[in-house]
């Protein structure tokens, strides 16, 4: 049988066995080595591996609650030890990394932040202080994700869409991206950007309001460039509301304001 048929099955379950917390362990340590991942990118599209979610739940249902070291919490959710990967830094200060995460090279990450399970962060992105990498959220290759940015986590309900940060983005410091919002490569969000699911976003480059996908996912366009703004409120004109707005596409002048320090690298 298939270890998703296996997970499945096991996610059905309200007794476990060891060979059960077995299976449990080889699933988790796939969600480390990034082997199995709640989305993934298949021909373009991002899919979201409700099976991988479901596998992350029952890790919960049949953990027991210990002491691990000086916190109290389930034991199939420890935290990682991260000794022997390939040339990542997690410098002192109060930041974890919960087992069922997957941690690229070369990433680094500042004290505090905190990366759940589920989560797959990809090689040479920067993690900064009060960062949240919520449950099963994808962060993509070089991604800068500033000071006390929250990237929201979806576990449940199981068919949602877990929030995705693709390659080279850089997103502010301040921001928020919850819901299962998907922001493309190169885009840039700038700081304080708050983006849910159901937040309009216009685009004042091509004169639109952005809509969502067949899939109920709102799309940040590659290299776009998004600020805070405000729009008219519909039911009253005397009143303005948040509305962050497409300023304009990553340009030259883009790249210099975000260009990240070599030497922390
Ligand atoms: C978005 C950002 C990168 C600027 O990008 P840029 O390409 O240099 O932008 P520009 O200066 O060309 O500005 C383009 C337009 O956006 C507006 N704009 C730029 N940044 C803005 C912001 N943060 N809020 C509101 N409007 C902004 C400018 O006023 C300009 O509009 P206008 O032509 O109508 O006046 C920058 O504002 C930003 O947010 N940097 C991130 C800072 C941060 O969080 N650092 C992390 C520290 S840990």
């Amino acid at each position: 049988m298939s270890l998703k048929s296996q997970i499945l099955e096991l996610y059905n379950k309200t007794e476990f066995s060891d060979i059960d917390r077995k299976l449990f362990l080889k699933f988790r340590n796939g969600l480390n080595t990034g082997e199995i991942r709640a989305a993934e990118k298949i021909e373009g599209k991002w899919i979201t591996n409700n099976w991988v979610k479901k596998g992350i739940l029952a890790g919960f249902q049949m953990g027991n609650i210990v002491q691990l070291g000086t916190f109290i919490d389930k034991d199939t959710y420890p935290i990682q030890d991260i000794t022997n990967r390939k040339n990542v830094r997690m410098v002192p200060g109060g930041s974890s990394i919960r087992e069922g995460a997957y941690i690229g090279e070369n990433v680094i990450m500042m004290p505090p932040m905190y990366i759940n399970v589920g989560a797959y962060i990809d090689d040479g992105s920067m993690i900064d202080s009060h960062a949240l990498v919520g449950t099963c959220a994808q962060v993509g290759k070089n991604v800068h994700l500033s000071a006390a940015s929250q990237i929201g986590g979806v576990l449940e309900p199981i068919g949602a869409n877990p929030v995705i940060v693709e390659d080279n983005v850089f997103i502010g410091g301040n921001c928020g991206i919850y819901d299962g919002v998907i922001i493309e490569q190169n885009a840039i969000i700038a700081a304080g950007v708050i983006i849910t699911g159901s937040t309009p976003v216009f685009d004042s480059v091509n004169n639109h309001f952005l809509t969502k996908d067949n899939n109920d996912s709102l799309h940040i366009p590659q290299g776009a460039v998004v600020v805070p703004g405000t729009r008219k409120m519909k039911s009253n004109n005397d009143f303005s509301i948040y509305c962050p707005i497409i300023i304009k596409y990553r340009d030259e002048k883009s790249n210099i304001a975000v260009t990240l320090e070599d030497a922390l690298r």
